[in-house]
Order: structure tokens, then C-alpha cells, then sequence
């Protein structure tokens, strides 16, 4: 590969591109109907979403965020109650909990796939556990199996943290319908990515879904606007971002192939000091972000600079050592902490091409090329 060849660690106008016709068309009908909040398109793109999750009900909200925290709030999780959430989530996981009083329990992950560890999730219940969050980091899905063993005996809520994982699938069951429900983000980057902000809830349970959509909604009654029977908020899915959605998800699941292509040649081709997170054999993960362990990071990101490649860290600082955070930390975390200083994600989009990841991995080999 030569000096001037650039691959970014994220290019989405390859997957937007294609689709111009059908998002022209989408802002013209929106644009007619004049209904920006609240218009058809909304109710639409969540009746697919549920049925792409293999959930009954979905509601449509402004983000991920919120998404979890209104999950919370309709389980009346709040003050004096803890939540287990693995370290290594990104922030926003952590924030929820806090923006509802509770107080976030940190846990150590898995070694291989860096996901959280069910064992340590059993060690870390107590009289005031209310709720476990599974975050379905880098597009596959916690081990669901042995962590619903977990939050059965002990009749504790599971909520599934999406946000990176959308298709994904444990077992046979896919992100969003194992637990009582799971947040998704729309963030532009995502498998699933918005124009903007987006987010949404899918569940099963039709009363918890109407108190989240009445929470999302200023805590309006379904019967009579002016009633308003939660104080709610305003966390509403754009029409215009669910127009784009709906457009979107049609080629979800190609897209999300094409990622575990780049992802089967990225584990071919690395040098045995690049590690790729272990995939556990009951998942098909939807590879959102292609992160391998390092021992030295910086050398790796050097290479990488001075070649042209993107790279991200997600995420260096883990969230029990976040400022905002640390005084919930109730002790040190090996492998989180020992990760933390190794991860590295390399370039991963729906559209990369062998060429790029074979680009990759012959900068991270040292700068020679593939053959052929
Ligand atoms: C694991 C995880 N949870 C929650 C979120 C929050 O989603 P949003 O940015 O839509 O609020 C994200 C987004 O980056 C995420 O990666």
C-alpha cells in the first residue's frame, strides 16, 4: 500500500449513496404532509423495527440515551436502587442509570469477547440490585443465556443495551427480544444510523410499552392530549429520521454481512499480535466496530497514522474511572482495566472492501502487501 492511500475508520456515504432516490422521496412526502413530529412515518418504521427485533411493540424516541433512561423510569427503577452495568460501555449506558437516582454497579467482562461477565454479574447482586443492564457491545450480544439464568433466580429485570447491535443474535434470539426491553441508538455511525439523532424501545409488554411511550411523549395520556398523567419529557423520533430509517433498514442485513465479510479477512489476514475479540460460538454478531487487543497500542497507531488508516479506541477510559463516575467504583477491574490500555478498532463500515482490510492488514504486518 503507498503513503498516500487513505482508509478512514468510518465512511457511510457508500451506504447513504444508494439509497438517494427513496430518501428524496421520503423528504418530499414528509415535506407535503407538513406532520415533522408525530406523522405516519413514525408508527411505520416502529412496526417494522419491532418485527426486525422479534419484538410485538416498538416507540420511536430522540436517541439511545433516553431510550435507556425511560426504560428505567417505566420499570420505576430509581433512588436507592442499583443497576449492573459492565465498565466498558460507552458513558451513556452509566448516564441513564444516574439520571434516574440509581446508582450504577460496575462489573468486570470476558476475557476473549470483552462482553460482560455473568459470573460477575451473580457476584455483584445484593438486597438493593433492581436491574442488569446487557450491552451488546461491538455488534454481538452478551452471552443471554447464562446471564437470564443469572437475573432469573434472582427475579431481577434484564435490559438489553442495543445501541451497537442491531440484527445481532445469541441462540437463535435477536438483539432487543430477550430482555423486558432493550434501547437502541439511531447515531449516525450505527448499523442502523439516522441523519441525526434517533433512537427507539422495543419490548413485549404492552403496558410498559404505553407507560414509555406517555414518558417520551411529556407524559401525554394516549386518550386525551391535554391530559398529562407522568412528568414526562420530550423524546420524540423525528418523522423525518424515521422516513430515513424505514428507507434504511431494507438493506440492514446485507449491510451487516458485509461487515462480517471485513471481519472474517481482518481475523485471516492479522499479524498474531493484533487479537480480534472472540466471537462465542452461539452468536452471530453483527460486527459494529472491528476491535482487536494490542500490546502496543501506540506503536500499532503510529503505523497506522503514518500509512493513512483510521482507527478509534473504544473506549480508553473505562466508565469506573470516568471523573464523573469513579465515586460509584467499588474496586478494581482486571480485565477492563488491562483492556482498556490494548483495545484498538481498525477501519469497519458496511461498505469497506477486501482491498481496504487487506490495505490494513499489511500496514499492521509490518508494510508488506498482499500478494494478487
Ligand atoms: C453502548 C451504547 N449505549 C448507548 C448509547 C447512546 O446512544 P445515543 O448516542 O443515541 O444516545 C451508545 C451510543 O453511542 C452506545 O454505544
Amino acid at each position: 500500500m503507498t503513503d498516500q492511500a487513505q482508509i478512514p475508520f468510518l465512511d457511510l456515504s457508500g451506504v447513504n449513496g444508494p439509497l438517494q432516490d427513496d430518501l428524496d422521496l421520503a423528504w418530499k412526502t414528509v415535506f407535503t404532509h407538513g406532520q415533522f413530529v408525530g406523522g405516519p412515518e413514525v408508527g411505520r418504521f416502529e412496526d417494522v423495527f419491532a418485527v426486525f427485533c422479534g419484538t410485538r411493540y416498538a416507540v420511536g424516541v430522540a436517541n439511545g440515551t433516553d431510550a435507556l433512561e425511560i426504560i428505567l423510569r417505566a420499570l420505576d427503577i430509581g433512588s436507592g436502587d442499583e443497576v449492573i452495568v459492565p465498565a466498558n460501555t460507552f458513558v451513556a449506558t452509566v448516564e441513564a442509570v444516574c439520571a434516574v437516582g440509581a446508582r450504577p454497579r460496575f462489573v468486570d467482562v470476558m476475557p476473549d469477547t470483552l462482553l460482560v461477565d455473568p459470573r460477575c454479574v451473580a457476584e455483584a447482586i445484593n438486597i438493593r440490585t433492581a436491574a442488569v443492564i446487557a450491552v451488546h457491545m461491538f455488534g454481538q450480544m452478551v452471552d443471554v443465556t447464562a446471564l437470564l439464568e443469572v437475573t432469573g433466580r434472582h427475579g431481577l429485570a434484564l435490559i438489553e443495551d442495543a445501541a451497537q447491535a442491531h440484527g445481532a443474535e445469541f441462540a437463535g434470539r435477536r438483539a432487543g427480544s430477550v430482555g423486558v426491553a432493550a434501547a437502541f441508538s439511531f447515531y449516525p455511525g450505527k448499523n442502523l444510523g439516522a441523519f441525526g439523532d434517533g433512537g427507539a424501545i422495543v419490548s413485549d409488554d404492552l403496558g410498559l410499552i404505553r407507560r414509555m411511550r406517555q414518558l417520551a411523549d411529556h407524559g401525554r395520556s394516549t386518550e386525551n392530549r391535554h391530559i398529562h398523567l407522568d412528568s414526562g419529557r420530550n423524546s420524540r423520533l423525528d418523522t423525518l429520521q424515521a422516513a430515513v430509517l424505514h428507507a434504511k433498514l431494507d438493506g440492514l442485513v446485507e449491510a451487516n454481512e458485509n461487515r462480517c465479510a471485513a471481519m472474517r479477512l481482518y481475523r485471516e489476514l492479522l499479524p498474531p499480535h493484533c487479537v480480534p475479540v472472540a466471537e462465542h460460538p452461539a452468536a452471530t454478531s453483527v460486527t459494529h466496530l472491528a476491535v482487536v487487543q494490542v500490546p502496543d497500542r501506540r506503536s500499532a497507531t503510529a503505523l497506522l497514522d503514518r500509512h493513512g488508516v483510521g482507527w478509534g479506541i473504544h473506549y480508553p477510559v473505562p466508565c469506573h474511572h470516568q471523573p464523573a463516575f469513579a465515586k460509584f467504583s467499588t474496586g478494581t477491574l482486571p480485565v477492563v482495566e488491562a483492556a482498556a490500555d490494548q483495545i484498538l478498532s481498525l477501519p469497519m463500515f458496511s461498505t469497506i472492501t477486501a482491498d481496504m482490510v487487506r490495505d490494513v492488514c499489511s500496514v499492521l504486518n509490518g508494510g508488506g502487501r498482499e500478494p494478487g
